[in-house]
């Protein structure tokens, strides 16, 4: 079918996220992809600076995680989950919890970040019913936060600062507040849990970077502070690694950066080297335990259809090949470098309020929301596929992006951002 017979007949029918349709440019038509590049059906190729919302840590169409997908398709596509084994589900298990750190041993897989998000908060509230604890339901997350986009882990997100402002009231009431950056914030959360901590559950929060809430940096101290916080108030930590898992920071996991621990916590994004959907909680063997029991009603009853399905857990086992050879590390530190000298001529600009790296993680900050849309579109003709979002132009690119690559995202904004006003007014 020719391009625009697709794009038009079936853009009447498909709902695209996060897109106010009517307005919004038509999406670009994808040909192909390879590496860090995107090839488009007009025959443009974009350097992509995004890796598909930060799973494509090792390239697109990578052939070792591409031959493990389709060695496994010949063998068996899918298997349900519940009273069926397989070897890529139990292996991957295995080696997640090898790679964590401390005793995070007991992997729930489910299909999407949201998702795990859910299980890690039902596994927290019914920790304490196991327990014999009653009443401990709710969740302390955190302003600037972002967790997902279903019903419970709406509640969990930045209410003002997110996407979710129009459905406050709609969603379980949770306690949102700062994170605490410093003894005064300590002190603070300390006095708040103590009134609180009969009826809260976890904290939650996103380690070293809140990603899709607005890209906000915070110290490894921080971190601390929430365990220290979580143990003398007796609730639990959970870590939403989505985003900052694999490498992203600079570290495998972003935790490592501060040696704590959580009693919980979700994976996925680059779980797969952004291939398949794919997502896990996995909890440490303290919470493991409340569910080792002879009452049924002890179990997580919890099991998505396409939970732990075998094509995604073998390219993240092939996915895990590639982390194992360690050049990832380089590469990570490498980007941040150049990162942060080319990012840095932004600081300077009127419309700009701050430049932050951490890792591949390259973000300039702007006062006011961005068209997000045509601003897009307008760095697509440039050759680059950079999509900003609120008051946030990002690079979250490939670990394998080529320096020159590299350049021609951040020349983009550089040359982007100096020449006009971009923000709405
Ligand atoms: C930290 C974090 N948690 C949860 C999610 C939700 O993941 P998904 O979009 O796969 O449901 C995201 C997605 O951006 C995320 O960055």
């Amino acid at each position: 079918m020719r391009v625009a017979e697709w794009l038009e007949s079936g853009g009447r029918h498909v709902w695209r996220p996060y897109c106010q349709m009517k307005t919004a440019r038509p999406p670009l038509p994808v040909a192909r992809t390879s590496g860090s590049r995107i090839e488009l059906q007009d025959g443009r190729t974009l350097v992509d600076g995004i890796a598909s919302w930060w799973t494509a840590c090792h390239g697109y169409n990578h052939p070792h995680i591409a031959a493990a997908i389709t060695d496994q398709l010949a063998r068996a596509p899918h298997v349900m989950f519940g009273g069926l084994a397989h070897e890529p589900a139990y292996v991957l298990a295995q080696r997640l919890a090898a790679l964590l750190p401390g005793d995070l041993n007991h992997v729930f897989f489910a299909e999407s970040g949201s998702v795990s998000v859910e299980i890690a908060m039902k596994m927290a509230v019914q920790y304490w019913i196991n327990r014999g604890v009653r009443g401990k339901t709710k969740f302390v997350s955190f302003l600037g936060g972002y967790h997902g986009d279903t019903l419970a882990t709406m509640s969990v997100c930045d209410p003002d600062e997110g996407m979710h402002t129009l459905f406050k009231g709609v969603m379980a009431a949770q306690h949102i507040v700062p994170l605490p950056e410093d003894d005064e914030g300590e002190a603070a959360l300390d006095r708040f849990l103590a009134e609180h901590a009969g009826e809260v559950a976890a904290i939650m929060v996103e380690p070293l970077v809140q990603g899709a809430g607005g890209m906000r940096m915070h110290r490894p101290e921080v971190l601390q502070r929430l365990r220290r916080l979580a143990d003398k108030n007796d609730v639990l930590l959970i870590f939403d690694e989505i985003f900052t898992g694999f490498g992203r920071t600079g570290t495998m996991f972003a935790m490592q950066q501060a040696d704590v621990v959580p009693d919980i916590v979700t994976l996925s994004k680059a779980l797969t080297g952004g291939t398949l959907p794919l997502s896990a909680a996995i909890a440490t063997t303290r919470v493991f335990e409340t569910f080792w029991s002879d009452d049924p009603n002890a179990a997580l009853m919890h099991g998505p259809t396409y939970m732990a399905n075998p094509l995604a857990c073998a390219a993240a086992n092939a996915s895990l090949d590639l982390f194992r050879t360690g050049t990832w590390r380089f590469q990570v530190a490498q980007i941040a470098a150049q990162l942060r000298a080319e990012l840095e001529p932004c600081r300077a600009m009127p419309e700009v309020v701050d430049v932050r790296v951490l890792g591949a993680i390259g973000v300039v900050e702007m006062s006011r929301a961005v068209d997000s849309s045509s601003l897009s579109e307008r760095f697509a003709e440039d050759g680059v596929w950079i999509r900003p979002f609120g008051r946030i132009v990002y690079l979250t690119p490939a670990f394998t992006i080529a320096p020159d690559e590299l350049t021609m995202l951040t020349s983009a904004i550089v040359r982007f951002l100096g020449r006009r006003a971009v923000c709405a007014r």
